[in-house]
């Protein structure tokens, strides 16, 4: 194949430059800049990409003139679409560029947050670590051994009443199973598989068939704690309790003891916080019982331990200043968004 001239690739080029500069010279709306554009610096059929094939045809001593010179067109040609788009185009954009009122105060940014109902788990769990109290889980759909029996509570007991619990459908003849009632199942199921000395807090979803009103919901949260170590006494629980109480709702917090009745605490007291001139109960606690320690192979005369379990809605509410637990779960982003 006989080689491209370079006298007629250079006469190539300075036709290809002349026609563009002056179909360039010539464009006036956006459309026909387009046109131009695609005809002349188009990637795949544009007239410099053909004369750069031809640039591939000159003989192998004329390649460094050719490129140079097709270099040189290039730019040329890209400067002149350039000049020719600021002309077409740059007007129109500047306009509108005029029209914005750069002096407006911007559009407020909402970004999302954590419900306080999470960050009050994660504050109390930040709380209680710092006592030396290791978060566990434990399972929400739970067997009658560790929401009641070992908790000391008898099949006769009224808290196993099917009316006052969300049993599950199971297989005839199967272990009855039900949504657990009480974070207390936890501290069980930590017993059973850890030896002591023991300290940790569990927090989760527990279920009641309770009428929702300002304080009750039928789905609510707990955290329950359990601490078992040797020579544990109930002055031991009741500064843990205040010392909670004072880290998370402030050194001003007023909290009481009652005395009161678990199955599986001996003795036992409810414990109430002052809210708004009120007291309000906040939950149960207690020592373990000797016979729930022996349930789970701990020797009662070795070690003793305490429990409580707070409902987390209540503290939520009391720490923010809620009237009523049901505003947590309404979704209003109205509310939501105060926290
Ligand atoms: C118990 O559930 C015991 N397991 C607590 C306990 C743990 C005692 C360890 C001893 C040792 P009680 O049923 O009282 O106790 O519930 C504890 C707290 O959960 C209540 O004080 C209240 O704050 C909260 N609570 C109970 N029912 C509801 C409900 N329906 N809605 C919201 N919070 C509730």
């Amino acid at each position: 194949m006989t080689a491209v001239p370079l006298d007629s690739f250079r006469r190539e080029l300075e036709r290809l430059l002349a026609d563009a500069e002056a179909a360039l010279a010539g464009v006036a709306d956006p459309a026909s800049l387009e046109a131009a554009r695609v005809e002349f610096l188009g990637a795949r059929s544009g007239r410099l990409k053909d004369t750069q094939k031809s640039l591939g045809g000159l003989a192998a001593a004329d390649k460094p003139e050719g490129g140079r010179r097709f270099n040189e067109a290039k730019n040329a040609i890209t400067a002149c679409f350039e000049a020719a788009q600021v002309r077409v185009v740059g007007g129109a954009a500047t306009a509108a560029v005029a029209a914005i009122d750069v002096t407006l105060p911007g559009a407020p940014l909402r970004l999302g947050h954590l419900h306080p109902l999470t960050h009050t788990i994660r504050r109390v769990q930040e709380i209680m670590g710092r006592l030396g109290f290791e978060s566990v889980d434990g399972p929400e759909v739970e067997d009658q051994w560790h929401n009641f029996e070992a908790l000391a509570i008898s099949a006769e007991h009224p808290a196993r009443d099917p009316l006052d619990n969300f049993y599950l459908a199971v297989a005839r003849g199967a272990d009855p199973l039900l949504l657990r009632s009480q974070t207390s199942t936890v501290q069980i199921r930590v017993m059973e598989n850890r030896e002591p000395p023991l300290r940790i807090v569990s927090l989760g979803r527990v279920y009641r068939p309770d009428t929702a009103d300002a304080t009750h919901y039928p789905m609510f949260h707990q955290v329950e704690g359990l601490l078992v170590e040797p020579g544990t006494t109930m002055a031991h629980l009741k500064s843990v309790l205040r010392l909670f109480a004072s880290s998370f709702l402030g050194g001003d917090v007023r909290v009481r003891f009652r005395p009161s009745f678990f199955p599986f605490t001996e003795p036992s007291v409810e414990v109430d916080m002052e809210w708004g001139g009120r007291w309000v109960e906040m939950g149960g606690a207690g020592m373990v019982d000797p016979a729930v320690l022996q349930a789970v192979g701990y020797d009662p005369d070795a070690v003793s331990g305490f429990a409580f379990g707070l409902g987390v809605e209540r503290i939520a509410a009391r720490r923010y200043g809620v009237d009523d637990i049901r505003d947590f779960y309404r979704n209003d982003v109205r509310f939501l968004r105060q926290f």
